[in-house]
């Protein structure tokens, strides 16, 4: 957005409306506002910023204090100066065309790109590294921040990330590290990210946190899947808890993290495939040993969430939602798939063992249903399954 000097003000269009030949927007620097005289919108700079990134208040006052006030910590300014870089090169630069088309053909809507800060790296070795330098950013912190690599010959550093469809991962309105995705269907691997760095440790981040915290503070379950863009997508449809490990496993502290958050219920929604219902089962293990109500919703085969909530609709993903399987019948639905009742018993047998030990591990109890099921399953009696989960100490 360009201002023009005119007195003691500055003018230029206003982004809040659609263009008009005269620039209505009034920029007041002795009052410390801004004012649109055609569509009425005003403030001050962190009006301005919530209202056009559709912000929280404290992650404008995030935004404005990483660009303005010197940062006690030189990566985080680093990162503040390439989010807003990539951003600017999504919306202005010809070359963010492909990522712009990406967006679209997803379905991700202008409000959402900016809300969630998206950008795009270009492509080239060093132009994100040039601009850092001219904003007195020394290649050593781009480095430490996780932006540049330093070059195998040991002069100079180059760009990490290059034409890439940039995501920021923002922690209490700081970023703190990115996600890459290829756009031409070429590049490998489909997504590159932050290298582990002081700030950005993957195994206690979880991408949309920031974003969720409203709706979780209120109650609603948090929604944990995998991808980037299923996130990004279920929040777009209204479902504003979900949150994503992108590409980790879920751990300890990201547990704690979701409760810290005001998470009090999880539900699981993994990708429809054979790596997201494995992922599933070593999360579900993990919060019943946390004792943390947990249900696990299955993706239908080949989806994810992202997709489905395309497919199904807002209403049809809440369905789904609300018929989540708790954790403990996801753990025996899933030891129990490759079964048939024409299965040797040895082997029908074998899996309720395996089930007994995951139960054991995770201090986890069965309930009188599903003492039911697992006689179905196994093909004998309920009175001999309660008396095999007796010995066992797993009968609530
Ligand atoms: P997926 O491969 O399931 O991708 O990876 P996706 O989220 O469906 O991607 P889109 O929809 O094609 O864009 C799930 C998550 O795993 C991480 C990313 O966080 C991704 O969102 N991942 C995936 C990586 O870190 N590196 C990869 O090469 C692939
Ligand atoms: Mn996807």
């Amino acid at each position: 957005m360009q201002l023009l000097q005119s007195g003691d003000e500055w003018r230029g269009q206003c982004p809040f409306h659609a263009a008009r030949r005269r620039p209505p927007l009034r920029v007041l620097p002795h009052k410390k506002l801004f004012r649109c005289m055609s569509c009425g919108e005003e403030g001050d700079a962190i009006d301005f910023v919530m209202k056009s990134k559709s912000c929280l208040f404290r992650d404008a006052v995030a935004i404005l204090s990483a660009r303005l006030v010197p940062a006690a910590d030189p990566a985080i300014a680093a990162l503040e100066h390439a989010a807003f870089f990539y951003e600017r090169t999504l919306w202005e630069h010809p070359a963010a065309r492909a990522a712009r088309d990406h967006l679209r053909q997803r379905s991700i809507r202008e409000e959402t790109a900016r809300a969630w800060r998206l950008g795009y790296a270009p492509p080239g070795w060093t132009r994100f590294g040039e601009a850092a330098r001219c904003a007195g950013i020394s290649a050593r912190v781009l480095e430490v921040a996780g932006l540049a690599v330093p070059r195998p010959s040991g002069k100079g550093h180059y760009d990490r990330f290059r034409a890439r469809l940039m995501i920021p991962i923002r922690r209490g309105g700081q970023v703190i590290g990115f996600g890459g995705r290829v756009v031409d269907s070429d590049g490998e691997p489909k997504y590159l990210n932050s290298p582990e760095t002081a700030l950005f440790r993957k195994g206690e981040t979880l991408f949309g946190l920031d974003e969720s915290a409203a709706a979780l503070g209120s109650g609603s379950p948090a929604v944990v899947v995998e991808g980037f863009f299923d996130a990004i997508a279920l929040h777009q449809a209204g479902i504003r808890t979900a949150v994503a490990v992108c590409g980790s496993t879920v751990s300890e502290n990201h547990i704690v993290a979701l409760r810290a958050a005001g998470a009090r219920d999880l539900v699981l929604a993994f990708d429809g495939d054979e790596a997201g219902r494995a992922a599933a089962t070593r999360a579900a293990l993990l919060v019943l040993r946390s004792s943390c109500a947990t249900s696990v919703l299955e993706c239908p085969e080949g989806l994810d969430p992202d997709e489905m909530i395309h497919r199904e609709g807002p209403d049809g993903f809440r369905f789904r939602l609300s018929q989540a399987m708790y954790a403990s019948d996801f753990l025996i639905k899933q030891e129990f798939r490759r079964l048939t009742s024409s299965s040797a018993i040895e082997e029908r047998i074998a899996a309720l063992s395996r089930l007994a030990s995951s139960f054991a591990s995770a201090s986890a109890k069965c309930t009188a249903s599903q003492v039911q099921r697992l006689a179905q399953l196994v093909g004998c009696s309920a009175s001999s399954i309660e008396a095999f989960l007796m010995q066992r100490g797993l009968l609530t």
